[in-house]
């Protein structure tokens, strides 16, 4: 079974940062940037995005947009499984939500969280292990084009596991600063320059005060 065909896209300041410090300003980039959006949703099977993103965005619903009645299947990645149940995504109608946790997680928020969602899927003992969860959601939801939306924790989850075909920047004209401001990879992240992920430059394109970067992965024959 071929794995899917997993993507990033993310905006970011020049400074390389996604959000503020205090992580409460999440949009910057312009009506372009969101529609770049859409377009990468509409080319998707399932969107994913990080707890963190979710405590950061209480209006993110990851709704196909305008015009669109059959949405991505909406993931949430949580190994805790310690989201907020009240969130704006859990109430919102669309396509089904499928939540990924890690193994341990209480039988009592396993029980909370399937209330609300379709699927919730346990992998993984410290971290979700993706390939499996991949493979699940190709196999159960035919996910063969993920769109992963952030944050940058997820995102260097998915690259340390060399999860990651393409990689969408929008990087936008402004600083956001300081060193507690998220990045488009954070988490554990790698120890030295030989281990690093390496992608490609695949093709560039500067709209408005905007540039759009899509970098391809350079993947080692070895691990794949
Ligand atoms: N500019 C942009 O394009 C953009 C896009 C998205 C988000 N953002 C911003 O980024 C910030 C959030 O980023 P973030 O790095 O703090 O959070 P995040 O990556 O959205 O979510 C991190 C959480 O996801 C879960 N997770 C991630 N990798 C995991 C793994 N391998 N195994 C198990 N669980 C895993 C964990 O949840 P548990 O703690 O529940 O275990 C972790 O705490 C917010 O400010 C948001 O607005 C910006």
């Amino acid at each position: 079974m071929s794995r899917p065909f997993v993507f990033i896209n993310m905006s970011m300041s020049a400074d390389g940062k996604i959000a503020s410090s205090d992580r409460k300003l999440t949009t910057f980039g312009s009506r372009a940037d969101h529609d770049r959006l859409l377009e990468l949703r509409a080319k998707s099977d399932a969107i994913l995005t990080g707890a963190g993103t979710l405590n950061a965005q209480p209006d993110i619903t990851l709704s196909p947009g305008k015009n669109r009645s059959h949405g991505p299947l909406r993931v949430i990645v949580s190994g805790s499984g310690r989201i907020n149940l009240k969130h704006k995504i859990f109430h919102t109608s669309g396509s089904p939500i499928v939540v990924l946790v890690n193994k341990g997680v209480s039988r009592k928020r396993l029980k909370e969280l399937k209330t609300l969602t379709d699927t919730v899927y346990s992998s993984g003992v410290n971290e979700v292990n993706f390939k499996k969860a991949f493979d699940f959601l190709s196999m159960k939801y035919k996910a063969k084009r993920i769109l992963c939306e952030g944050g940058g924790k997820l995102n260097d989850s998915l690259i340390r596991a060399n999860l990651v075909d393409e990689i969408n920047l929008t990087i936008c004209p402004l600083i956001l600063g300081g060193k507690d401001a998220p990045t488009i990879a954070d988490g554990i992240g790698f120890d030295n320059l030989v281990q690093t992920a390496r992608f490609k430059l695949h093709s560039h394109e500067e709209v408005g005060k905007e540039i759009f970067l899509t970098y391809r992965a350079i993947k080692s024959p070895k691990v794949r």
